[in-house]
């Protein structure tokens, strides 16, 4: 059987059977774990609750960076935000690694997880590689977007479409689910063009309200990332690694 392709667009719906999973939260968890690990990065550990960050932070020690966000700020006592830029400049390598919370991202990556098929960090950074890498690990795969609070977001459907056209670039003879050929059609109704779609979508007016247009705009950089990290199930705990 060929190469199907599903995409699942907001993390409430019930997630189908695949071989893999490409999970998409590009304002801003995803797009934040790829730079992590594009700057040299070791390992991320996602977690559900900024108490349990918190905890998590207390035990590992100060080798251990703790980000993450609600609300769209870090909370009292972390490190850094959910933010790409501040991932780019904190000098990531020289940590062991960095445990994560986000209001939707990390926990859409958990909800993957969970379903036993492996699981690849995507974002319209590394756009290209993810999909080589999903390509070559099923050929069943899922895209799931965190979405915004359970519901559809335009940045995240737009950035799954730009991983359905990649997909459909390398396997023309790919089978598509409604899902995928929404997905298709928002990012060719904005030209292929990330920034347009994002002028439209409310998590970005969110965070450009913060203060945060230079994450948009690492966000909105298409393929310019080789680093796919995945998670991985080490010591009792779900591990992003490279
Ligand atoms: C999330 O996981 O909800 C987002 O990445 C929020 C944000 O932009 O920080």
């Amino acid at each position: 059987m060929g190469a199907r392709l599903d995409v699942i667009l907001s993390p409430t719906e019930a997630l189908p059977p695949c071989e893999v999973w490409l999970v998409v939260d590009v304002l801003r968890a995803t797009t934040t774990m790829t730079v992590f690990f594009e700057c040299g990065g070791k390992k991320m550990l996602p977690v559900e609750s900024v108490e349990e960050g918190l905890a998590l932070k207390k035990s590992l020690g100060s080798g251990w960076l703790l980000m993450g966000e609600r609300k769209g700020l870090p909370p009292q006592g972390f490190d850094l935000g959910n933010s790409p830029l501040e991932a780019a400049n904190a000098c990531v390598s020289r940590y062991e690694g960095a445990i994560m919370t986000t209001t939707n991202g990390t926990r859409a990556l958990l909800a993957a997880a969970s379903t036993g098929a492996p699981v690849l960090i995507a974002s319209a950074r590394n756009a290209f590689a993810a999909v080589d890498a999903a390509l070559s690990s099923g050929s069943s795969i899922g895209i799931l977007c965190a979405g915004r609070l359970g519901r559809v977001s335009l940045d995240d459907s737009a950035c799954a479409g730009a991983l359905v056209d990649i997909a459909l670039e390398k396997e023309p003879k790919i089978l598509f689910s409604d899902g995928a050929r929404i997905a298709h059609s928002v990012w060719h109704s904005y030209g292929k063009n990330m920034e347009e779609a994002l002028k439209d979508a409310s998590h970005a007016h969110f965070l450009l309200g913060l203060g945060f247009g230079d994450d948009i705009r690492l966000a909105c950089q298409l393929g310019v990332s080789a680093s796919v990290p995945k998670l991985a199930f080490i010591s009792g705990r779900w591990t992003v690694l490279l």
